[in-house]
């Protein structure tokens, strides 16, 4: 067994739901221009909650859906480019509070808004070297803490979440492809050595990236599966703006309905926007047993790379 499924998702939001017109009041915007440039409505910003609080609720969530004896769990990544803590990662949080094994594969790992697919085609290579068969990988976000909220450019654009997917060893298809180019002038998240404190970003240079490399991910992850995009039920893209998405539509020719989208609710929360969209996929039903996915990411670094993937809930 090579393949890798998904059985389970799960997620959590903060506490604090703000709308466009919140957002308003704190700079000058208006939710007609968020609204027609993003497809953004509202997002979700932690008042009391640590990033790893929500990476907690989310992977118990997905633990228990899965329904799984969760010292089966082999491997557990965070892909956050948020984290409390640099060390105790969040995936050790993680490991603590749901008491999972001690020989269990714990890290976090940061490819911008590309974590959640890098993150996956990781545990596909490492469940393959591991006894147990069950992988937890959770996106995980508090971009809140890194927004400049003086600046309209962006602070608008970003939201915090956490999603999280109980993955299993398998007999099904999967296929990946990734990538990065050192690019430190196009979105740029302050780090240890970095003067700057907020995250920063030219716009239209990430947009005409991502519409330019969002094809190419889905085609190339498409060739090496050797399928069509017709024998695929859902692309699940990351939700940084609708425009972006449509535009993937339009270039590929492809059905609208096959892109799934809830942007609207979340914005842009980085490596935890693919998991969250999984999981409210799966809570309106979305999700047939087979159902084929791919997943594409796009970001920071500039990282890419997509992932298929079929979902198989547990019976
Ligand atoms: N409210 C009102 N006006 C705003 C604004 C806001 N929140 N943010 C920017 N503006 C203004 C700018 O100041 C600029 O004004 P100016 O022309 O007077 O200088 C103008 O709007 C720019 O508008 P426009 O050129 O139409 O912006 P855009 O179409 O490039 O849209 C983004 C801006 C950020 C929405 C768009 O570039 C984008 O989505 N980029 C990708 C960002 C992203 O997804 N990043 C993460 C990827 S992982």
């Amino acid at each position: 067994m090579n393949g890798m499924q998904i059985i389970s998702t799960g997620k959590a939001l903060p506490e604090r739901c703000v709308t466009n017109d919140d957002m308003a009041k704190i700079v000058e915007t208006s939710d007609e221009w968020i609204t027609t440039r993003t497809g953004i409505s509202t997002r979700y910003f932690c008042k009391q909650q640590a990033g790893w609080q929500l990476a907690v609720q989310a992977a118990k969530q997905a633990v228990d859906a899965a329904g799984i004896d969760p010292q089966q769990i082999g491997l557990c990544i965070t892909a956050t480019m948020s984290p409390h803590y640099a060390t105790p990662s969040t995936a050790c949080m993680v490991q603590r509070e749901l008491g999972l094994a001690q020989d269990v594969f714990c890290f976090d790992m940061n490819a911008a808004c590309s974590g959640f697919v890098y993150a996956l085609e990781t545990a596909h290579a490492l469940l393959g070297t591991l006894q147990k068969p069950y992988a937890l990988v959770i996106g995980c976000e508090v971009l809140s803490k890194i927004t400049d909220f003086t600046d309209r450019n962006t602070c608008v654009l970003f939201g915090d979440g956490a999603g999280a997917v109980v993955l299993e060893r398998a007999d099904a298809p999967f296929a990946a492809m990734h990538g990065a180019n050192g690019n430190d002038t196009a979105l740029v998240c302050p780090g240890y050595g970095s003067e700057k404190q907020f995250l920063s970003m030219d716009g239209k240079a990430v947009f005409r990236f991502a519409v330019s490399s969002i094809p190419v991910c889905i085609n190339e992850v498409l060739t090496r599966a050797g399928l069509s995009l017709d024998e695929v039920d859902h692309i699940v893209c990351h939700q940084a703006n609708r425009r972006i998405i449509e535009s993937v539509i339009r270039q590929m020719k492809a059905p609208a309905e096959k892109f799934y989208m809830n942007l609207q609710h979340y914005g842009n929360t980085s490596a935890a926007s693919i998991p969250l969209a999984l999981a409210d996929m799966q809570q309106q039903g979305l999700l047939k047993k087979g159902s084929k996915l791919i997943c594409v990411g796009f970001g920071g670094g500039f990282t890419w790379g997509a992932s298929l993937i079929c979902w198989n809930e547990k019976e």
